[in-house]
């Protein structure tokens, strides 16, 4: 929890090799023996300045930035998300309208025959702390626009913005949908990646994972670290010590949030990322109000899987069904996610996805001192459960060398 760094698995379904090394190795060398990574200096993780320009507002106007694309339920849908407008950090912040611009996705299947059109929600969020000396964050606006009718495995050509407001939609972006749902369709390869930041380490985190073009990325919780921040921007590198004693909660930073938003840019406009939530997210403000960035800036498939809920979901690519908890939320056995997770694993039919994969931020197994049974709970709870349907992966994050 206190310190950065980062850990990339690339998936090939059955063959699961954890890249230790300091030149990552690719799974298309394997597969390869499991490593124990010996105890180690954790090293000293080094964020991306606020002066870089990867993490700077590279737009003007209405223009869309940070576009994301995220999978629905099935392949035939996908979410695009992006913001819109500038975010606004200090005193008196005041909320942007979300209806002052449209959330429309114009889409087709080459990049000059965008013949198709859907229209979303957008938001925005405040993250508000009513102490003396702390500053207050409300966001640009953010967009979330549902595709619905693709082809499977298929190759889409889209922009999002306002097409009413002058330059303001984005440049043409393509995504490719995942494989029809069945047993004898899968992606190549999915990335799974966890406790990502915005580091130095993360950008060859991030590069190595784009030149192995995975299909789908998945991040295991603790995005942007912007909760190791003072609200005046200054990093706290002592999560316990850095923050102020008068005031009753650690703040946050939340321009992080819209550096790592761009930051990503490239990649998650190009391949659909499915996010849960980690510890980082959690970022308590104002009336005890928690993950208001996460839950506002990511579409996730909660009414399309009937969980309704941005902490855990489920969603079908090829024949592998992936289920995504959540290790901060209730997962007891009389609270809402372990029911859903109940009819939810009851639907699954075998025969059509053969694949059972899960994915939440705390491990339920470590020896790793740090964060030894942080998620012993959740396990007592659901574990017996995920046995009895006979998961066969489950990817998780939080542990950092
Ligand atoms: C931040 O918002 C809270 C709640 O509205 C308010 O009490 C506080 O004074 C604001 N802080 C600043 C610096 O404007
Ligand atoms: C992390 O990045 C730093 C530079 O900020 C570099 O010196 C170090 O070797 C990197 N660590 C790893 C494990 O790649
Ligand atoms: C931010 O606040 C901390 C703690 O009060 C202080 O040490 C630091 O210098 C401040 N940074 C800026 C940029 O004002
Ligand atoms: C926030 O939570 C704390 C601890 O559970 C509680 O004492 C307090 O009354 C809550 N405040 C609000 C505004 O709900
Ligand atoms: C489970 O969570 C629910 C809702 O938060 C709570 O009412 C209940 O007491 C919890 N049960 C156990 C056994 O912890």
């Amino acid at each position: 929890m206190w310190r950065r760094g980062s850990l990339l698995l690339i998936a090939a379904v059955a063959v699961v090799v954890a890249a230790v090394a300091a030149e990552p190795v690719s799974t298309l060398e394997g597969p390869l023996r499991p490593v124990t990574v010996p105890p180690r200096d954790r090293g000293h993780a080094v964020d991306l300045p606020d002066t870089d320009p990867r993490v700077q507002r590279r737009v003007t106007g209405w223009a869309p930035e940070q576009i994301a694309v995220a999978l629905s339920a099935a392949p035939s849908s996908v979410w695009v998300s992006w913001v819109t407008g500038d975010s606004q950090m200090g005193a008196d912040v005041k909320p942007l309208d979300p209806k002052t611009v449209a959330s429309v996705v114009r889409y087709g299947l080459a990049a000059d025959s965008l013949v198709h059109q859907a229209t979303g929600d957008s938001l925005v969020y405040s993250q508000l702390y009513p102490f003396d000396g702390l500053q207050n964050y409300t966001s640009g606006i953010i967009h979330h626009v549902r595709l619905q009718g693709l082809q499977p495995g298929t190759e889409y050509f889209y922009q999002c913005g306002d097409p009413a407001i002058p330059a303001a939609m984005s440049d043409v972006h393509a995504f490719r949908t995942m494989p029809a749902v069945g047993p004898t369709s899968y992606p190549e390869r999915i990335a799974v990646v966890g406790d990502l930041g915005l580091t130095y380490n993360t950008t060859s985190t991030v590069d190595h994972m784009a030149s192995n073009r995975p299909d789908l990325m998945l991040l295991v919780g603790d995005v942007t670290y912007a909760n190791l921040y003072l609200t005046n921007g200054t990093g706290a590198d002592c999560y316990s010590c850095s923050f102020a004693k008068s005031t009753p909660i650690h703040e946050t930073y939340q321009p992080r949030w819209d550096y790592w938003g761009r930051y990503m840019e490239p990649v998650t406009s190009t391949i659909p990322m499915m996010v849960v939530e980690g510890n980082h997210e959690i970022e308590l403000q104002i009336d005890n109000k928690t993950f208001a960035s996460y839950s506002s800036r990511f579409a996730f498939p909660s009414t399309e899987s009937e969980s309704f809920s941005p902490f855990y979901y489920s969603f079908d690519v090829g024949g592998i069904h992936f289920i995504m908890l959540a290790a901060y939320a209730d997962y007891n056995k009389s609270g809402e996610q372990y029911r859903w997770l109940e009819k939810d694993l009851a639907k699954v039919d075998r025969s059509v996805t053969p694949w059972l994969i899960g994915g939440w931020h705390a491990p339920w197994y470590t020896t790793y001192r740090a964060h030894y049974r942080d998620a012993e709970c959740m396990r007592v709870a659901m574990e017996e459960l995920l046995y009895s349907y006979s998961i066969d992966i489950i990817f998780t994050g939080h542990m950092k060398l």
